[in-house]
């Protein structure tokens, strides 16, 4: 029996990922580039128990045991992928998992779920090779192929069928820029109405402004890569608010239209905007995932305004400051989680 936690962190898109060319391996229409954030300020802890000798797979997510057809259907796609090579990951799997902050509310719990749970299997079969983390992670989620790595990540959408040249690569470690946080602002922890998948889905099927919107998002990227590698806040704020917007755009214009943004959000654009134009530069950039939650980045320096800032927004119930994460690790299986295992296992 092999017992392996892991811990890792949500990340948050700079250029996103909106639409798929295989609904089930998870392969994109194009690159996207986010930061890692940091999981001493939002996380995923996994433990993945192999080996038992429990008769089904056994979810525990936020304490409450039950079916997940989504981690299903990642657990089936990851033993399709390694068990021939690992008869131990055909056996029933018990999985806990705790995640500090809403899950399934567009703080990417998924990402950082996902990501946890690749790197648990990858150690307990002795797998280190990071790009391999990174494509198990996206098949259960796309966005999770990029918390397999630390700092500045882009996940290149490849162009195989089978998806092997479709993964996550760090175009710069946290320790070449350190600075930039991430200052979430919650104004909902309510579970989205319409998934990131089924969202895409319609965008790619329905949208026209999607196809704008496709003809200069690479273009898009390797501008982002250029400002992260010469560490130019600038334009990478410019870029990620841009596309942000370009985002939420080609959701409006989907039929039937997918809204996540609120009142709430559409407030902290503006506040963002009179701050920048008050600071005379642009030192603070707004990025919404597929939720209203807002995703401010900055510098550290600046964090503590924007997050009183934020604080003062109507419907703004929480502010969470992170800073640029280290990616997927494995850590010492917590004393509870350990306890609990035994009680599982000897009922
Ligand atoms: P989010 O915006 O939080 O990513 P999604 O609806 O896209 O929301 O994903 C939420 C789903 O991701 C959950 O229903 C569950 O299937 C999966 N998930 C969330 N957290 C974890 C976790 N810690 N471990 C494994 N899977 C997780
Ligand atoms: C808006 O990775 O959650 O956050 O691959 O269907 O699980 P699936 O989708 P997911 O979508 C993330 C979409 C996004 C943009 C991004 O993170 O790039």
């Amino acid at each position: 029996m092999r017992i392996i936690s892991s811990v890792a962190a949500p990340n948050i898109a700079l250029i996103k990922y909106w639409g798929k060319r295989d609904d089930l391996l998870k392969l994109p229409i194009n690159d996207s580039i986010s930061i890692t954030l940091d999981e001493k300020a939002l996380a995923s802890t996994t433990t993945i128990v192999l080996g038992s000798k429990l008769k089904r797979d056994t979810f525990i997510l936020n304490g409450h045991a039950g079916p997940d057809a989504h981690i299903t259907e990642a657990l089936l796609l990851i033993r399709r992928r390694l068990g021939k090579r690992h008869h131990i990951i055909r056996k029933p799997i018990l999985l806990i998992s705790d995640n500090n902050f809403p899950t399934a509310a567009g703080i990417a719990s998924s990402a950082s779920g996902f990501a946890a749970l690749a790197e648990a299997v990858a150690s307990a079969l002795g797998i280190r090779n990071r790009r391999e983390i990174s494509i198990l992670a996206r098949l259960g989620s796309g966005s999770a192929s990029r918390s397999a790595f630390g700092g500045y990540v882009r996940w290149k959408m490849g162009k195989r069928k089978d998806g092997e040249d479709s993964f996550a690569v760090q175009v710069s470690p946290r320790s070449r820029w350190p600075q930039l946080a991430d200052v979430i602002a919650i104004s909902s922890a309510e579970r989205k109405k319409v998934s990131s998948k089924s969202g895409m889905e319609r965008t790619l099927k329905t949208s026209e402004l999607c196809h704008c919107r496709q003809e200069h998002v690479q273009r898009a990227v390797e501008k982002v890569a250029g400002a992260i590698r010469r560490k130019d806040f600038r334009s990478l704020a410019y870029l990620t608010m841009r596309d942000s917007n370009a985002m939420h755009a080609t959701m409006l214009d989907s039929w039937p239209p997918i809204i996540y943004m609120n009142d709430t959000s559409r407030a902290v654009v503006e506040a963002v905007h009179q701050y920048n134009e008050k600071a005379g530069s642009l030192r603070a950039a707004y990025t919404f995932d597929a939720g209203p939650n807002a995703h401010v980045i900055t510098t550290r320096k600046e964090a503590g305004k924007i997050a009183r800032m934020l604080k003062g927004i109507r419907g703004v119930r929480k502010v969470i400051v992170s800073g640029v994460g280290e990616g997927s690790k494995t850590i010492p299986t917590p004393q509870k989680t350990k306890q609990l295992i035994a009680r599982i296992l000897h009922k």
